[in-house]
């Protein structure tokens, strides 16, 4: 099997060779019976100004990632694949409260010390996730002797993370996943340990205390489950909506809206309207919206042939974007991973669900860091924006 070099390598002789015209072609070949086959180099290269990062830019876009930081420490052609295809990064993982507080007086900050260097070294931006969110809360805090004291620990875990990197990150998502309507609560805010031992104005105060850390990130409420035109998502875009009117009346801080964007293939929904102008309704209150974990789950998929498969997933790549990128408030356009090798869709009980033993061909990228048809979607999508 061809490596990823080998593709790379393939991909500028195909480009080169596009460029120079069959002269090149000929070079150090004696004789010459026939012109060899060569593949459109629009197929192979999709490196440099070829690049997710390169198109997204020319259209007034960022282009980027989630990633594992361990895997672009410990795996050079990986590092190497993000540097090429990424303008923006975010750890998936790391900035999490379990990964990032292991005791109330610890905090480990190497590893996304680690990406925020490595992002510079590659002229990349980056993004927070996430300063509070449902999961990923420590045992610690939870503790009959913590857990009175919750609001001020928020508060100072907040402070300390967003001065830690005050300055230096694009944004934050400061709250993550907030609504929840089944919980039953007023707002169908999520009855969240936040929630639970704060109150319902959990969510000002990590918004305040996030622009008084640091005044320079963008802060970003993300949430998920918006994407469709059915019933679900109607509900909870508008009991977002209502969230965020709320915080603007009481002079919360507020920049953007994450779109977490991880989505079906082979649905009969689709996307249209709901999405449109619920992006349209974020526009007109002044927010910037980004799309911050866009995958596709392909658990619906009948068949199993990976070329069917990947045509399905690429055309929902395409569908998606068509109606998000259509608003010129969309700035961000992030894959939670770039590569199959290391998508959450593949990990964790709750994903093992229909398919357990076929592995998600979900992202941009495959295994070996090839190019499937998703990226070209993605890269045809950023081209089609004005
Ligand atoms: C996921 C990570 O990718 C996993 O590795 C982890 O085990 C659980 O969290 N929405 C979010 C992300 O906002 O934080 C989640 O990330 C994926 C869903």
């Amino acid at each position: 099997m061809q490596t990823r070099r080998e593709f790379i390598a393939e991909g500028a002789r195909a480009a080169a060779i596009a460029a120079a015209g069959p002269a090149l072609l000929l070079e150090g070949c004696a004789h010459p019976t026939s012109i060899p086959p060569v593949l459109p180099a629009s197929f192979h290269d999709v490196a440099g100004s070829r690049s997710l990062r390169a198109h997204a830019h020319r259209h007034g876009l960022v282009f980027g990632s989630a990633v594992i930081i361990h895997n672009v420490q410990d795996d050079p052609d990986f590092a190497e694949l993000i540097g090429e295809q990424c303008g923006i990064v975010v750890p998936t993982g790391e900035l999490k409260w379990i990964a990032l507080r292991p005791a109330p007086d610890r905090y480990d900050f190497s590893r996304p010390d680690f990406l925020l260097q490595f992002a510079r070294r590659n002229r990349m931006l980056m993004r927070g996730h996430t300063l509070c969110w449902h999961e990923s809360v420590p045992a610690w805090i939870q503790t009959a002797e913590n857990r009175p004291n919750t609001r001020q620990f928020f508060v100072e875990h907040i402070t300390t993370v967003c001065k830690h990197f005050a300055g230096q990150l694009q944004s934050w998502d400061v709250v993550n996943e907030a609504i929840l309507p089944k919980d039953g609560q007023p707002g169908g805010l999520r009855k969240s340990f936040w929630y639970e031992q704060i109150g319902p104005d959990y969510i000002d105060l990590a918004f305040r205390t996030a622009r008084a850390a640091d005044p320079h990130a963008k802060l970003t409420y993300n949430d998920y489950g918006v994407e469709y035109d059915n019933d679900d998502s109607a509900e909870r875009r508008r009991l977002i909506l209502d969230l965020l009117r709320g915080m603007q009346k009481r002079g919360v801080p507020l920049d953007a809206v994450g779109i977490q964007s991880h989505v079906k293939a082979a649905q009969p929904i689709t996307f249209g309207k709901g999405l449109a102008d619920y992006i349209e309704a974020i526009r007109q209150m002044g927010l910037e919206v980004y799309l911050t974990e866009m995958d596709v789950n392909e658990d619906d998929i009948a068949t199993d042939d990976p070329v069917k498969r990947d045509a399905i997933i690429a055309q929902t790549y395409t569908d998606y974007l068509r109606v998000a990128l259509a608003n010129p408030a969309v700035k961000l356009v992030l894959t939670w991973d770039l590569s199959d090798r290391f998508t959450w869709l593949n990990s964790g009980p709750t994903h093992h669900r229909k398919q357990p033993n076929r592995p998600q061909r979900s992202l941009p990228f495959d295994r070996d860091y090839r190019p499937k048809d998703a990226f070209f979607s993605i890269r045809d999508s950023f081209d089609r924006r004005l």
